[in-house]
């Protein structure tokens, strides 16, 4: 596995996997989950996405992928992060700024997450750090330049995962979900939680 990937498997158990779905749910009440597009192509990603923070990650045919302080449906600024969220990252991100953005990703069971770097943010010397939710998934991550060997490794419900270091710059997605995996969520599906700092401290 790469140099600087971290995985804390079932770091969250069940009761604060239950709780930290039930702050994601209150969070989509207010930022309701928007369906991004690809800069160029205008194709849509099979994920469903909001966000809660200082800043959301949204990406469109016009303006492509971005941090933006306001929802791009509702034009409200997005909901706090929840502290069910923040304590993970004060708890594992050995960072010592507060994320910027909590992306929420919605995954039907036939939805995936090509390979990406994340680079969007000025400040790339925080970890990305990810919580999954619900089913299970297929992870690949592997070095920045494409064509590069990579390796899977299965996500499941309450793993928390960091990109550190040379991670950091990763090539990275989601190959599949399997769905039925779990039974956390109400219906088959996984939500994957990101934390990132956008900004430079
Ligand atoms: C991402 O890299 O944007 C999402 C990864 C995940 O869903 O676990
Ligand atoms: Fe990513």
């Amino acid at each position: 596995m790469m140099d600087g990937f971290k995985l804390h498997r079932a770091y969250l158990d069940r009761a604060a996997q239950a709780a930290m779905v039930k702050d994601i749910r209150e969070c989509l009440t207010s930022a309701p989950l928007f369906q991004p597009v690809m800069p160029r192509t205008g194709k849509s990603f099979s994920v469903r996405m909001s966000n809660a923070g200082p800043f959301g990650w949204v990406s469109d045919k016009a303006g492509g992928y971005r941090y933006q302080a306001r929802h791009p449906v509702t034009d409200t600024p997005w909901p706090p992060i929840p502290d069910s969220i923040l304590s993970v990252w004060r708890a594992l991100a050995d960072y010592d700024a507060e994320p910027e953005a909590c992306l929420i990703n919605w995954y039907a069971p036939d939805a995936k997450m090509g390979l990406h770097r994340d680079t969007d943010e000025d400040d790339r010397d925080a970890p990305v750090l990810s919580i999954s939710l619900g089913d299970s998934a297929v992870f690949r991550i592997g070095p920045p330049e494409k064509g590069a060997k990579t390796a899977s490794v299965k996500l499941e419900s309450g793993d928390v995962c960091l990109l550190t270091g040379p991670a950091r710059e990763s090539r990275h997605g989601i190959d599949r979900v399997l769905g039925g995996s779990s039974t956390l969520l109400n219906a088959p599906g996984r939500i994957n939680v990101t934390l990132r700092r956008v900004s430079v401290p």
